[in-house]
Formats: structure tokens, sequence, C-alpha cells
């Protein structure tokens, strides 16, 4: 299942994975597919994790979702553009929407066999690595992500032992979400690429890996 297929990193892993035929059936949900996914309506994602299960045993959920800006909210500079609505709404977006899919994925993972729930979330979450400050909801919201991401990982081990639970960072990738803030001299993926790396990483992550948060080389990031 690849939700959030619609996007950049979504459309391009679902490309990648219906290339290399190791899944009997590669289900993409965004909000133009059908059934649709709204990420602040749960009755869809409940009714998509359904309907995946129905094909067969579900190896592998990637979460490609995510939000940083729009036409209504910019990531802040300052404190002085806090906003609690808008704050609300990156909470919503990557930590509450994804939080209810983990709510509706993980039950239906197979009790034996490696399988995979893997949410994108962001370097810019770590509180270790943070030395610029600002986008405070982003940074705040993936970091919510990350602590609910952990806890679902315990409790998916005490009945799926070799089921894995992690967060990703794409790497820079060139995406909408990236567009605006584009600079030269930063390594920039095209979104096959990064399909790729992250496939890869999920690929090669073992059980001792539940529950972490990975680059898409591989390497844990601090918390
Ligand atoms: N691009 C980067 O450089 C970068 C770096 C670090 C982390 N990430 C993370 O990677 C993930 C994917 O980002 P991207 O670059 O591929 O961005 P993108 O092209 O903007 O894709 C974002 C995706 O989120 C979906 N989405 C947004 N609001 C939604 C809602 N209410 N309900 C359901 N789906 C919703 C969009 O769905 P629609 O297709 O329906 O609009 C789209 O599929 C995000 O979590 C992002 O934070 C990206």
């Amino acid at each position: 299942m690849v939700f959030g297929a619609g996007g950049g990193i979504g459309g391009a892993v679902v490309e990648a994975l219906r290339a290399l035929r190791s899944f009997e059936h590669v289900v993409p949900f965004g909000r133009s597919t059908s059934p649709a996914i709204d990420l602040l309506d749960e009755a869809s994602l409940e009714r998509a994790a359904a309907v995946a299960a129905e094909k067969g045993e579900l190896r592998l959920a990637i979460d490609a979702t995510g939000f940083l800006h729009d036409e209504r909210q910019l990531p802040e500079k300052s404190w002085h553009e806090l906003d609690a609505a808008k704050l609300a709404r990156s909470f919503a977006l990557n930590a509450i929407g994804p939080a209810l899919l983990m709510k509706h994925v993980l039950p239906r993972l197979p009790r034996k066999g490696k399988s995979v729930f893997a949410t994108l979330s962001a370097r810019v979450a770590s509180i270790e690595d943070n030395r610029l400050g600002g986008w405070y909801s982003y940074r705040a919201s993936k970091a919510a992500l990350n602590q609910l991401v952990h806890t679902a990982a315990i409790e998916l081990a005490r009945r799926h032992p070799e089921a894995l639970c992690v967060a990703l960072h794409p790497g820079t990738v060139a995406t909408a979400l990236s567009a605006p803030f584009a600079k030269t001299g930063l390594e920039v993926h095209e979104p096959s690429a990064a399909a790729a790396h992250l496939l890869d990483v999920l690929d090669r992550l073992s059980i001792d890996s539940n529950g972490g948060f990975f680059d898409w080389r591989g390497q844990r990031i601090p918390w």
C-alpha cells in the first residue's frame, strides 16, 4: 500500500514498486484514488486499509503523505509567526493523520515474516540536529510523528515480532513540497532516485531497526 500516491515521492514509489514486481499487488491511495483517502477523515483511512487487506497479505505500507506549505500557510521563520490554527493544521496532517493510519494498518500486518510500515518524516524533525531554528510547525509535527512511530513500534513488536514500524527521511527531493526552498549547493534527488533509495533502505532494515528513524542511506538519525 502506498499512501500519498499523488505526491512527488509517493508517485515515484508506486512506479518503482510496480517495476520491481516483488509484490502481487501495488495499491496506491491518495486524495484522487478510488477509494480516496483524506488524512483528516479517519473513516477513509480505515476503508483504505480494509480494501488493501482484502487483496492479500499486507507486507509493505509506505506513507508518503505530508504537509509543509500551501497557499494558506508557509513555514514560520520566527516565533512572531506562530499561529494556533496553523500549528494545529500541521499536527493534523503530519502527525495525527499518520497515527490513525498506523491504527488501521499495523493490526492488519501479518503475524509472521517481515512486514513494514514506513512513514516519511524529515531530518529537520531531529531535535539534536536542529541548529537553524525556524519551521516550528513542520519540525514539531514531524517530531511528534517520530514519537508516535516509536511508541507504535513497541506495541507492534508484542504481537508481530517480525514486523517493522519506522520513520524515514527521504533526503531533499525535487517535488512541489521542496520547490519554494530550493537552494544552490543542496544535494537534491529526483523522486525516482529517492524512491529507489527508500525501497533499498526498507529492504535492508532488520528487526533491530523497529521503531527507528533512518535517512535515505539507511543511517540512523538522532531523535
Ligand atoms: N521533498 C523533500 O525534499 C522532502 C524532504 C524531507 C521529507 N519529505 C517528506 O516526504 C513526504 C512526501 O513529500 P513530497 O516531497 O512527495 O511532497 P508532495 O509532492 O507535496 O506530496 C505530499 C503528499 O501528501 C498528500 N497529502 C497532503 N494532504 C493530504 C490530506 N489531507 N490527505 C491525504 N493526503 C494528503 C498529498 O496528496 P495529494 O496528492 O492528494 O495532494 C501528496 O500525496 C512528506 O511527508 C514530506 O514531509 C520530503
